[in-house]
């Protein structure tokens, strides 16, 4: 066998779509890449500045320079550590680049181990999104025939390999098909070469990329926001296939080689819904973007006063006439906004209705029939956990919705019909306006199936719908009350926990402050369900314990209202320092509150999303005030496309 069949056979798995591994994969990572005539420089560190969201533990750039040979820039840390590198070490110019933003995962996040790597003897630079799961044993192939490696990632072993590959078949894209046929795991590959310089081949397997379309110059970026700022039009690239890139065309193969037409689609929003906008943080911007979040994802999907969703008409009233049991599947915030829609589907549209967190949901081997209803609930609907959920939901049996904030991601193409919520680009890697549209969207399926249904009567159909379309001024409401919080964050900055109750919808709610709080200040916090508080957590209430609580509305049922009433009157006996957000005119919470954050009134059902903004803002402030990156916390990424 001669070298490259060596490199490209493997015994255990001969293409990843037939791979058994293609269900615990990858990490996430921004990748750009860009030919034409612009600054590609300039392009390029655009492209990772819009995409650091993705991953900042370091960054580098490659450029075939006008000299027709490869440079390289990288460097450990934020972006702005090769901003600085480039200041003084700076690159030649060139007009084809690839650029990449680093979460790490094999090996740590140092200067030797950011991307590009490179291959055949440095005339060829890769980057790359993913794990390659079977990199040991190619790198010890590679060892053997003598090659070396400085850095410890799998994708150096990528980069070697394409890199020997070439040099056998003198091709690139050819190259690039062969050894993604050897790989396992989660990848999306990009490559250029000396010997072909207006020429960028990429690859796709269970991570994201896009192309961006422009006039004598085109674009690849795991997500759309690396070129926005340069074109609208884009393109998605399909499981296990392979793009090349040149400044005039676009050619995507299958793995096998066999050619794909693209599928073109226009950018809903434009470059400047990605930046700061003279905000002091990308989290800011967002909280106040909740009202337009609402009303976006509202638009178009109340017709003559009642809700009409257009994307589950297309399903067909058959289908989901017959649907006998709905599952939610989400992780993080995602799941506690599928935690409040479960309430609301479940009362409106009479169904049975659960949540269950995309990584469990799989292995308890659940109950799936052609009646089950899957809805999968993913801002980025990139994370890997819920897109395996969906994949293995479809192979039972079910029908599947998704729920995704992300044009032409991978599990809304998974899925059956999907209810884009159109949050816009949300760039802060904790999420919050995604989160209120997501309730938004769940709201407005529960809607759509309870009328599809006749659960709900007409007249009290029109009153939820009239509801909800005043829900953005409510939001705009709730946000006057952000100095207040900022001044209580600041109080409380150097609190070492904070505590969240909530009962029926506000329950997640609380569950969504503790997150909220852990992810940007790290603070130990935790939401319970108030009923739970003497089952245990009460044990925890000691003096000065600052605790929020999240009060039903006494216009809903009263009974609730008043056992939640009850916990709070509990929790201040023992010394709790009590801050109920609770909604207008409610004086029953008045003489036992410390603080009370208070807002507009709205139907019970609603309530979670002009809850859960004073939780957010709280979240901002007290990072803020304790000096931390509210934008990056430590540790994550946005994207989590690891299982
Ligand atoms: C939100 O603040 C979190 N960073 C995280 O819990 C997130 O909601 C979760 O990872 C799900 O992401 P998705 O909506 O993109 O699927």
């Amino acid at each position: 066998m001669g070298v490259v069949g060596s490199l490209l056979t493997s015994p255990f798995c001969p293409k990843p779509a037939h791979c058994p591994t293609w269900t615990k994969l990858g990490y996430m990572c921004g990748i750009v890449g860009y030919v034409g005539k612009k600054d590609t420089i300039a392009v390029l560190m655009g492209g990772l500045k819009r995409q650091e969201y993705r991953g900042y533990d370091s960054a580098g750039i490659a450029i075939l320079t006008e000299q027709g040979t490869i440079e390289t820039a990288k460097k450990a840390g934020k972006l702005q550590a090769l901003v600085d590198l480039l200041q003084t070490s700076p690159v030649s110019p060139g007009h084809t680049g690839i650029g990449h933003t680093r979460w790490a995962t094999h090996g740590g996040p140092t200067d030797v181990n950011a991307h590009p790597h490179l291959g055949d003897g440095g005339k060829l630079a890769l980057i790359h999104n993913g794990i390659i799961e079977n990199f040991a044993e190619i790198k010890a192939e590679l060892l053997a025939k003598g090659y070396e490696f400085e850095s410890e990632t799998d994708t150096a072993v990528a980069a070697v390999m394409l890199g020997d590959v070439y040099a056998q078949v003198g091709d690139l894209r050819e190259a690039m098909r062969l050894v993604v046929n050897r790989l396992e795991g989660a990848f999306t590959l990009l490559a250029v070469h000396t010997d072909a310089p207006h020429l960028i081949v990429a690859a796709r397997h269970n991570s994201p990329l896009v192309i961006g379309l422009g006039e004598g110059e085109n674009f690849l970026g795991s997500d759309v926001a690396a070129f926005v700022e340069y074109t609208q039009r884009a393109a998605a690239v399909g499981q296990n296939q392979v793009v090349a890139i040149t400044p005039d065309a676009v050619e995507v193969t299958d793995f096998d080689g066999n050619p794909v037409a693209i599928e073109e689609y226009e950018i809903a929003w434009d470059a400047s819904a990605s930046d700061k906008g003279g905000w002091s943080s990308f989290m800011a911007k967002e909280i106040t973007e909740n009202p337009d979040a609402v009303a976006n994802t509202v638009r178009g999907r109340v017709v003559d006063g009642l809700v009409e969703v257009p994307e589950l008409t297309e399903l067909g009233d058959d289908i989901l006439n017959g649907i006998s049991r709905i599952i939610l599947v989400a992780c993080g915030t995602a799941s506690y906004a599928g935690m409040v829609g479960a309430y609301a589907i479940e009362q409106w549209a009479r169904i049975p209705v659960e949540v269950q967190l995309s990584h469990e949901f799989r292995y308890r081997d659940p109950v799936i029939t052609p009646e089950t209803l899957v809805i999968s609930i993913s801002q980025s609907g990139e994370t890997m956990d819920t897109l395996m959920a969906v994949k293995y939901a479809r192979e039972q049996g079910a029908r599947t919705i998704s729920v995704c904030n992300t044009q032409g991601a991978t599990i809304p193409r998974e899925s059956d019909a999907v209810v884009y919520t159109h949050a816009g680009p949300e760039v802060a890697v904790a999420s919050t306006k995604a989160f209120v549209a997501q309730i938004t969207a769940l709201y407005l399926i529960g809607l759509h199936i309870a009328r599809s249904k006749k659960t709900v009567d007409e007249k009290e159909l029109r009153r939820l719908a009239t509801d909800l379309q005043a829900l953005p001024a409510k939001v705009t409401k709730v946000l006057e009350t952000g100095e207040k919080i900022a001044q209580l964050a600041k109080w409380m900055s150097d609190t070492p926990s904070v505590l969240f109750l909530g009962r029926h919808v506000g329950y997640p709610i609380a569950l969504e402050g503790a997150l909220k709080l852990k992810e940007l200040a790290y603070i130990h916090a935790e939401g319970f369900a108030a009923g739970e508080l003497k089952h245990g957590p009460i044990a925890l209430i000691d003096h000065g314990q600052p605790v929020f609580v999240i009060v039903p509305s006494p216009r809903g049922s009263a009974l609730i209202h008043s056992k939640v009433v009850s916990n709070i009157q509990e929790i201040r006996a023992r010394g709790a320092r009590v801050i109920a957000i609770a909604e207008q005119g409610d004086a029953a919470v008045l003489p036992y509150a410390d603080e009370v954050i208070q807002i507009p009134l709205a139907d019970p059902m609603f309530e979670p999303i002009l809850a859960v903004v004073p939780l957010q803002i709280f979240a901002m402030e007290l990072a803020d005030a304790k000096g931390l990156d509210v934008d990056q916390p430590r540790n994550l990424a946005k994207s989590v496309t690891v299982e």
